[in-house]
């Protein structure tokens, strides 16, 4: 009889960096070989990104050289961890926010760019997502697709992606789910933990010192762990890039 399989366990890498320069060059700097290593593998190079405000500056630095000349934008394809349901022109919307910052400045083909659907009705826009993703990773029934880097970020909550403590999303099987929540208190669209955890990269990038508690209590392996806590690779990488005043209270 083999031995039983069980589940590896692999401790996350923490790097924690002086500030968020710091932290976005070493986003940026893990960006770059992961985007030539999935392109030597598979020809291409797929990537998913969270919103909010700390992945900014990170955005910025990737629209710039040198890692702009770093990148294979022929070969990438950029889609979407969750999305406010908010026109793109709204300041609050991810995509809208990575168009101003990344998306506008580098040679991506536009074909290559996946944003939700955010002027169809919610439930509608997940389930052209799921198609959409279906599509393109060419899913059979029951599949995931596996992201090659998936960044994401966290709310003093706990939460992460649009998976909020306490709502459902957090015991999804499906792909993507609709959702009501966040601050903008709107309706979301999100992918689920089950995609998540089967990213072949998956990067926290956590800044400031009122995420500091909401780290010390993801890291501490609680009996009620936050929805971020509840991301633990199947097979990938998780790399958590944080600054002084996040990691504060980490021992
Ligand atoms: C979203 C994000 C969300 C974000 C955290 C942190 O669309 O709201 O995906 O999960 O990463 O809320 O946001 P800040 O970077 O603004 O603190």
């Amino acid at each position: 009889m083999g031995k039983k399989q069980t589940k590896k366990i692999t401790r996350p890498e923490v790097l924690i960096k002086a500030d968020m320069a710091a932290m976005a060059a070493t986003a940026a700097d893990l960006l770059v070989k992961t985007a030539h290593t999935a392109v030597g593998r598979y020809c291409r190079f797929t990537m998913a990104l969270s919103g909010g405000s700390t992945p900014r500056l990170l955005h910025k630095m990737l629209a710039e050289k040198p890692f702009s000349e770093r990148i294979p934008w022929d070969r990438t394809h950029i889609f979407w961890v969750d999305e406010r349901c908010v026109p793109v022109e709204d300041l609050s919307s991810n995509y809208g926010m990575a168009k101003r910052d990344l998306l506008n400045r580098v040679p991506i083909p536009r074909e290559n760019i996946h944003p939700m659907d955010v002027d169809l009705p919610p439930e509608e826009g997940a389930r052209k997502y799921q198609e959409i993703l279906t599509d393109f990773f060419k899913l059979k029934e029951g599949r995931f697709p596996v992201f090659d880097l998936i960044f994401l970020g966290i709310g003093r909550d706990g939460h992460t992606a649009s998976i909020f403590p306490g709502q459902a999303a957090l015991e999804e099987k499906k792909l993507i789910v609709h959702v009501k929540g966040g601050d903008p208190f709107v309706d979301r669209i999100t992918l689920t933990l089950p995609v998540l955890n089967r990213g072949r990269n998956i990067v926290f990038l956590v800044s400031g010192k009122g995420k500091a508690e909401i780290v010390r209590t993801i890291f501490e392996d609680g009996s009620d762990p936050p929805p971020a806590a509840r991301v633990e690779p199947l097979f990938g990488r998780l790399t958590w890039i944080l600054d002084l005043g996040a990691a504060a209270l980490l021992a």
